[in-house]
């Protein structure tokens, strides 16, 4: 049995960043996804590709171009977080999204606002590691099964060291292969699914990181967290009769460890997070003090100073090591319903120089977004009602419907703007969803009648309507 890590494969070819992209297809990779708002995309995609502008910059300017960090200004529901996460998604960036009211809460005052840098690292460990998992899955996969079918297959004869040996006679070694690919065969049919095999897990290379919290201050500067791991690891392994498919879920596991080198993901992660990390605060607004004539709202000033230093740009240590903010792009969003953007202290309106209002959405809109993004909510449900071997189609007139019908309790209601989508389609759809499978195939076809006689009973309750939408 094959037993030394082979190296992992050569370098994969570069991330397409989305920030390589002109801004105009930065812009329609945003629309592939999110309706409208064109303001707002755009002076994205302008923050996205300035960040590829300063690396071309020359070295004595480069470090002084600050990110063009972003206040969206908007109601509620119109795609402000929608817009961000996708950024983040599209760009293969650390994202994190946090609540600027979250440092007003209790023991949370003037405290660790560099939790958000911790968390941004997390989120580009994970996101840089699950890469590099899938980059060698199809080898770990490969591996572990070869392991899994020498379990099955009677064991080998052993050496004095008490290696196995593969058997010299040449008819033995045959019968052996061919025993192999029969079970390789049984247990690609699931043939196996019920056989016990016990396995032998090697101590694991490195701990889970979402479990493990290394020091936090590395005082040698050659610190190498991979060793630390290495070296804090339990050295012996383990033993356990378990199932086929879950001894082949735990031998793959172990196979992508040993494939993936932890200190290789980590350089990455934290060059991806100081260089295309994306922050999105949350509820900016909420943090803002209204002009009072009471005088400034002391608290809310105070987590306002405790952010700047982060937005500004300072050095902040993570158990992984330290990590400049200076460039991590920050996109604030609120309603600023009652306080206005000129409410922060200047030093972080500074700090957010590009603003941009959301528009409220339109029944036109609430038309497209149903249909036209790659997940939009008609979709979903059709993916849904196809796993039971039923079509599902909306004529043009039902999605009409459901718009108008989105937008009206909109109207009579709160304002929850396209959230109010998911809630229609859910009440549309529960009985359907509940009486399926009901032995039919083929299509479901609903039109506007339909959507009608469905929400019908809903939307002429008022009381059930609020209950229900
Ligand atoms: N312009 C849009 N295009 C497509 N879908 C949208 C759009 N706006 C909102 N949605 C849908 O509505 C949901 C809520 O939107 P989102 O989370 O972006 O709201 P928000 O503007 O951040 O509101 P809030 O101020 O309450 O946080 C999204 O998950 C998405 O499904
Ligand atoms: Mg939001």
């Amino acid at each position: 049995m094959p037993d030394t890590p082979t190296p992992p494969a050569a370098e994969p070819a570069p991330q397409p960043w989305l920030e390589e992209l002109p801004p105009r297809q930065i812009v329609a990779e945003l629309d592939r996804y999110i309706v409208g708002q064109a303001a707002a995309k755009k002076a994205i995609a302008i923050a996205i590709r300035n960040r590829w502008r300063r690396t071309q910059a020359p070295e004595a300017i480069r470090d002084e171009i600050t990110p063009s960090n972003i206040i969206l200004i908007g109601p509620t529901g119109v795609g402000k977080t929608e817009i961000a996460r996708r950024l983040a998604r599209l760009a293969g960036a650390p994202f994190l999204k946090i609540e600027a009211s979250k440092f007003t809460e209790v023991g949370y005052v003037g405290r660790d606002v560099e939790s958000i840098v911790r968390d941004l690292v997390d989120a580009g460990i994970s996101l840089v590691r699950t890469e590099r998992e899938d980059e060698v899955w199809p080898q770990a996969e490969q591996k572990a099964l070869e392991r899994l079918l020498e379990l099955l297959l009677p064991p080998l004869e052993r050496n004095a060291e008490g290696e196995p040996v593969e058997p010299e006679d040449a008819a033995l070694a045959e019968r052996r292969a061919r025993s192999r690919e029969k079970l390789r065969a049984q247990v690609l049919d699931g043939k196996l699914d019920d056989k016990e095999v016990e396995v032998d897990l090697s101590p694991p290379s490195y701990p889970d990181p979402d479990a493990w919290r290394p020091p936090e201050a590395p005082e040698n500067p050659d610190f190498s967290i991979g060793e630390w791991i290495r070296d804090a690891m339990p050295r012996k392994g383990k033993r356990r009769l378990v199932k086929v498919p879950e001894a082949r879920r735990l031998l793959e596991d172990e196979e992508l460890r040993r494939l993936v080198d932890m200190d290789d993901v980590i350089t990455e992660a934290l060059d991806r997070v100081e260089n295309h990390g994306i922050v999105f605060l949350d509820e900016i607004d909420k943090i803002a003090g209204e002009r009072n004539p009471t005088g400034p709202d002391v608290s809310r000033q105070g987590v306002q100073r405790d952010l700047l230093p982060i937005v500004e740009g300072s050095t902040v240590q993570t158990r992984y090591g330290y990590v400049r903010t200076d460039h991590v792009l920050f996109v604030a969003a609120g309603a600023f319903h009652l306080a206005k953007p000129n409410d922060l202290i200047p030093e972080l309106q500074g700090r957010f120089p590009i603003r941009v209002e959301l528009e409220s959405l339109t029944e036109a809109d609430f038309v497209r977004i149903l249909t036209e993004p790659e997940n939009a909510l008609t979709k979903q449900y059709q993916a849904l009602v196809a796993a039971e071997k039923v079509e599902l189609r909306f004529t043009e007139d039902a999605i009409a419907e459901l718009a108008r019908t989105a937008w009206q309790a909109n109207d009579r209601m709160e304002n929850i703007g396209a959230r109010r989508l998911h809630t229609v389609m859910a009440a549309l759809m529960e009985e359907l969803l509940f009486e399926l499978p009901d032995g039919r195939t083929g299509t479901i076809t609903l039109d506007a009648a339909q959507v009608r006689s469905v929400l019908a009973s809903v939307i002429n309750d008022d009381d059930l309507r609020k209950y229900i939408l």
